[in-house]
């Protein structure tokens, strides 16, 4: 990540006062010199959840949650890793450096920056003008589709005056040039004439999750074409990375589950009706990006679309989208072609949420479409369902899953769930051509636990990590946060710099690896004290380390030797293996 130099990271972090700013979410108790508090990123009613100031981290004992300063802003205010280190950044006073390697980046961010001061006064013009006598039949056409003063507030919603200019004129006197407004899509100029964009619009602004205008959607207030007029990509607007009214989705607290719809309008209708967990894609199909935004939210979905077959195209498509982030989908049938606004009006909240629990999982769902395009009595048909279904079956990766799946199928179609599972495990077995041996659970936890008692050491006292210079490498360890916090202490240590255990925890990413080091980190000093003959337990620990990741290579060695059928691999092996004993020969004798 060329993002912030290593230098800037470490300011930042020295910089945040870690108590401080959990303690803007949780209230914190001292105790026995460390904090505190109720964890909030599980329920829980006795504080598991603790905060280690000096040393700049924070773990929950109780759901393993762990990370510096940067994972606790990135984890509550679902921001990126460079989001959240701006976001310090600037609670902490501390300039953000240029970014080097993207010499347009300031550029485009001051142009970010104007377009969003644009899109604040326009959003605020639009609103205004919406009650005033010119926006009478756009404030009448809100109030006719069922939403009231209230809800026009929360979303911001306006209307764009029937004239050429008016924004022209009002942007103009604010100081802006008529290039300006056309780069942030609020004014066209054509043969030299400049107008307004949006005219006689019922208009919706977008905000992102940093409360920023970064676009519009216009509606007519008829049957008059094109129905939506959306602002057009900008510096400030990309379509495929935000979801409409996710600004609000990250205010909510606890969230569990989002209601993924199609339009603004359906968005709006959901939270006027008390379902406020909801969100819309930007006026076009949902995207990769899109998904993995909203599984920084939650990992549950429910695809609400238009019962048509449009929406039906359009859901099939978002399942599979859904998928790939590993998002847990369902989908909501509205029948009758109704939108969720439509339905919504008809059959009330109530009416929803019996939809929402009648919701079809992603493979059902995809089952009863297939089953729609076939007839079942007729026994031709029916085996090519089945044969469809079963390809469906081949893209899940949990057997459990698939095994469910297939019984529901045997019993839709009457075919065996044995013949079912032929059909659809031949393509699997294939995939594993050999195994490493499992090694004795016994040996690789050992191991493991020395591994991390080195960490440990490493972790408190950086500059040991010299001494394992040339004696260790990354691929001497077994977890993958140790090989990096293994890496990274050595290079400091080369520096001749010793980090902290909230810059070690800077180069960790994954929830698993801050779980894993912050659980480390947080082991009492004690253990370590008792240690007496500290340079001989830190032998040892090499010793061990060393043995055990030769010993893991003559396994493997041993398998391939099995299965070779190549003489001259063959023969190389048998080389190998002899190498390998004498090693771990001389490393047994040796201590
Ligand atoms: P209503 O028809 O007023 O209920 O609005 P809706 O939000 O339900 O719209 P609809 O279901 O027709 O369309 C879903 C979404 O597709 C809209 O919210 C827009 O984002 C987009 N969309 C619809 N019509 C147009 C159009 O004519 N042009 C563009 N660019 N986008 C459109
Ligand atoms: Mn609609």
């Amino acid at each position: 990540m060329p993002y912030f130099s290593e230098e800037w990271i470490q300011e930042l972090l020295q910089k945040v006062n870690l108590v401080d700013l959990i303690g803007e979410y949780v209230t914190l108790q001292n105790k026995s010199g460390r904090w505190w508090a109720c964890c909030p990123f599980h329920n829980e009613k006795t504080p598991s959840f603790s905060v280690t100031p000096e040393k700049g981290f924070f773990h929950c004992f109780g759901c393993g949650k762990g990370g510096n300063a940067i994972h606790f802003v990135m984890e509550q205010e679902k921001m990126t890793f460079p989001e959240a280190c701006r976001y310090l950044a600037d609670k902490v006073k501390l300039p953000v450096p240029d970014i080097k390697d993207d010499s347009n980046y300031e550029k485009r961010k001051q142009q970010r920056e104007k377009i969003f001061a644009m899109n604040k006064i326009t959003a605020q013009f639009f609103h205004k003008c919406l009650y005033e006598p010119q926006g009478k039949d756009a404030l009448a056409y809100l109030h006719g589709r069922g939403l009231d003063d209230r809800i026009i507030k929360i979303f911001g919603m306006g209307y764009a005056p029937d004239k050429w200019d008016s924004l022209l004129n009002l942007l103009g006197k604010e100081g802006f040039t008529k290039q300006d407004m056309q780069l942030a899509g609020l004014v066209k100029i054509n043969d030299g004439k400049c107008y307004d964009m949006f005219r006689n619009r019922v208009m919706m602004p977008i905000i992102n999750t940093f409360s920023n205008v970064i676009g519009f959607g216009g509606r007519v207030m008829d049957d008059s074409l094109p129905k939506y007029l959306n602002s057009p990509e900008t510096a400030a607007f990309n379509k495929s990375k935000n979801l409409y009214n996710l600004n609000m989705i990250r205010k909510q607290k606890n969230l569990k589950r989002l209601i993924l719809v199609e339009g603004y309008m359906d968005v709006i209708a959901m939270h006027a009706y008390g379902i406020p967990e909801c969100v819309a894609t930007l006026g076009t199909a949902l995207t990769q990006d899109q998904a993995r935004l909203l599984k920084r939210y939650v990992n549950n979905v429910y695809v609400s679309y238009d019962g048509d077959g449009a929406g039906k195209k359009a859901t099939l498509r978002a399942l599979d989208i859904l998928a790939r982030e590993g998002i847990e989908s369902r989908v909501v049938s509205i029948p009758g072609g109704q939108d969720p606004d439509e339905f919504l009006k008809q059959y009330g909240k109530d009416g929803y949420i019996k939809l929402m629990k009648a919701s079809l999982p992603l493979m059902d769902y995809k089952f009863r479409v297939t089953a729609e395009q076939y007839d079942l009595n007729d026994s031709y048909q029916k085996e090519k369902f089945a044969k469809e279904c079963v390809h469906l079956l081949k893209g899940v990766t949990s057997a459990m899953v698939r095994e469910k799946y297939m019984k529901k199928l045997s019993e839709l179609t009457g075919f065996s769930v044995n013949a079912i599972a032929q059909d659809a495990g031949a393509q699997q077995g294939q995939e594993i051509s050999w195994k490493l041996p499992a090694r004795e659970t016994e040996t690789e936890s050992a191991d493991l636990k020395t591994e991390n008692c080195l960490i440990r050491l490493l972790a408190t006292n950086p500059q040991t990590a010299l001494k394992l210079d040339g004696k260790l490498d990354e691929g001497d360890f077994r977890h993958p946060a140790n090989k990096k916090i293994f890496s990274y202490t050595l290079l400091c240590a080369k520096k001749g710099f010793s980090p902290t255990n909230a810059e070690i925890l800077s180069v960790l990413q994954s929830e698993e690896d801050l779980r894993h080091a912050t659980e480390l980190f947080s082991m009492p000093e004690e253990v370590l004290g008792e240690l007496k003959n500290f340079d001989d337990f830190f032998d040892d620990c090499v010793h061990r380390i060393q043995l055990g990741r030769l010993e893991a290579d003559l396994k493997i060695a041993n398998v391939k030797y099995e299965s070779e059928t190549d003489p001259e691999e063959k023969k190389a092996l048998v080389t190998k293996i002899s190498a390998l004993t004498k090693e771990i020969h001389k490393l047994k004798t040796s201590f």
